[in-house]
């Protein structure tokens, strides 16, 4: 297979509040799709940051009774620190405050308004402080937007409504630039009423925490305006040509639902303003809920990451996250749920497969992995599923749909835990020593096939699985554990969560 080129971002926080589950689950999920994109050598660029401008953040800063920027200087490591011990494997971080980003962002402001596509005018209209951008009356209807007061003030606008038709036909064109398939059909509806063009200024007077506009020094720029731009800054656009040529278009630019329009549109439009190409695709997933509310900073209700990955360990968190959730559902968490699919997932079936065929080499093989001789019907039935799962995994994950790969390898841990059951090694060894090295082969065999698919979403766990199987290294191909090679001794990867403890 040729290198491909693989660019996947994650949007940038707001640094109004540590992190949250939500977040972690964004940030996770480009990490295992960027994580398997080295795995297959593609040549792999992964960019997140933190969204450190506009009232939330000034407003936020306020609140603690310090500086924006040193507000922002304070919650950054809390981004970071997390995502280290998350094991993300970013390959840039960015901050919107940073001299790199705001070059940018003001050459861009001055092209476009040279361009002709900037203007001023006095507007008069709602505005969702919460979400911090002008609605439209008929989004002030859907009674999703919080805090929305009407507002008059001479502004800088961009002519988003130039390129609606554009916009509308590339997106019929290319279906696979916005999914899933429902976001692609809920922003054409959206585009079926006349799209109006984008405020991209504040008036200082009422904000000033943002970048400067180069051309009228008494405003800053909308945080969106800003913040969107993020995605090229950091690939080089307009400091380093070769390299932005090489990594730009994105492949994939994952958000949440929440953030749909801001992506689908006010991004992509300001792209063709730009004459740049748009992202292969932008993906919006769910929202994790608690209850039947948005876990969200604002409404309080948050799990926070590092307290589970106290309690259950990295690799649970994960798993559990990209396991749980159905790529473009919402999904509940509950502790229970947590625990219920760690137990029955991890502790049962990929933990217990482990523990049983270590146990069993230990006991009558000296913990030598016997060879496979005079495979059965029965032994290549699991030869053969273990074949078919790398590329089937890697078809779904293509698909960004890594709760439905992720159960396929659960499927094969599954169909060898009954395998084992059959087969019964344990009363082969008593009578027939060589079909019980057969059996433990191919369970063996077929438990290292799925570390490495795991790997990706279980860094740490699923590496120590291919360590103690003495298999670190090896790939998808059937055969890569060799007979003969001692097996590390070790305790349980996966101990039960005992309910009662909770
Ligand atoms: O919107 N469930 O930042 P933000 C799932 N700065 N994902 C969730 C979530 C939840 N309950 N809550 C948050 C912003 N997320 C802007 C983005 S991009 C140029 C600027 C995740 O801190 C999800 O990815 O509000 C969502 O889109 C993002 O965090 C919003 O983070
Ligand atoms: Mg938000």
């Amino acid at each position: 297979m040729s290198k491909n080129k693989f660019y996947v971002t994650t949007p940038i926080y707001y640094v109004n509040d540590a992190p949250h589950i939500g977040h972690a689950y964004t940030t996770i999920l480009a990490d295992v799709l960027a994580r398997f994109h080295r795995e297959l050598g593609d040549d792999v660029f992964f960019l997140t940051g933190l969204d450190e401008h506009g009232q939330k953040v000034e407003q936020a800063a306020q609140k603690r009774g310090m500086a924006p920027q040193a507000h922002c200087d304070d919650l950054a490591p809390r981004f970071r620190d997390l995502w280290t011990r998350l094991e993300i494997s970013h390959d840039d971080f960015i901050r919107t405050t940073e001299s790199r980003h705001v070059k940018v962002v003001q050459a861009i402001l001055q092209s476009v308004y040279d361009k002709g596509d900037i203007y001023q005018k006095e507007y008069e209209g709602l505005y969702s402080v919460a979400e911090e951008r002008f609605i439209t009356e008929k989004e002030a209807e859907s009674g999703q937007f919080r805090e929305v007061k009407t507002i008059k003030e001479k502004n800088y606008f961009f002519k988003m409504s130039k390129y609606q038709e554009r916009l509308i036909k590339y997106i019929e064109d290319h279906p696979q630039l916005i999914r899933p398939e429902h976001r692609k059909n809920e922003m054409l509806g959206f585009l079926r009423q006349p799209l109006g063009d984008l405020c991209i200024s504040r008036p200082k007077s009422r904000l000033s925490w943002g970048i400067e506009i180069p051309f009228d020094r008494d405003y800053v720029t909308y945080v969106w305006f800003d913040a969107l731009i993020n995605y090229i800054t950091a690939p080089g656009y307009g400091t380093d040509e070769q390299k932005f040529k090489h990594w730009w278009p994105a492949s994939v630019q994952l958000i949440g639902k929440d953030i749909l329009t801001t992506h689908c549109i006010y991004w992509t439009t300001m792209l063709f303003a730009l004459d740049l190409p748009l992202p292969e695709t932008i993906f919006a997933h769910g929202w994790w809920l608690i209850g039947d509310s948005k876990m969200s900073k604002s409404l309080g209700n948050v799990i926070k990451p590092l307290d589970l990955i106290e309690q259950h360990g990295v690799d649970a968190v994960r798993y559990y996250l990209m396991a749980e959730m159905v790529l473009g559902a919402d999904c509940n968490f509950t502790p229970e749920n947590f625990i219920k699919r760690y137990n029955s997932d991890l502790a049962n079936d990929f933990g217990n497969l482990l523990n049983r065929v270590s146990g069993l080499i230990g006991k009558y093989f000296e913990s030598v992995v016997p060879p496979c001789v005079e495979p059965t019907p029965a032994d290549l039935e699991i030869v053969r599923q273990g074949e078919a799962l790398g590329v089937k995994v890697q078809a779904l994950l293509q698909e960004y749909k890594v709760d439905a790969a992720i159960n396929e390898i659960m499927n094969l841990i599954r169909a060898v835990n009954k395998y084992m059951e059959v087969q019964a090694p344990w009363k082969l060894a008593k009578t027939d020593l060589p079909s019980a090295g057969r059996v433990l082969y191919v369970a063996t065999e077929a438990l290292r096939l799925s570390a490495v698919l795991l790997r990706a979403v279980m860094p740490q766990k699923a590496e120590r699985v291919l360590e103690i199987l003495g298999a670190q290294g090896t790939g998808l191909a059937w055969g890569g554990l060799k007979a003969g090679t001692k097996l590390e001794t070790h305790p349980p990867l996966f101990p039960r969560i005992e309910v009662e403890k909770q």
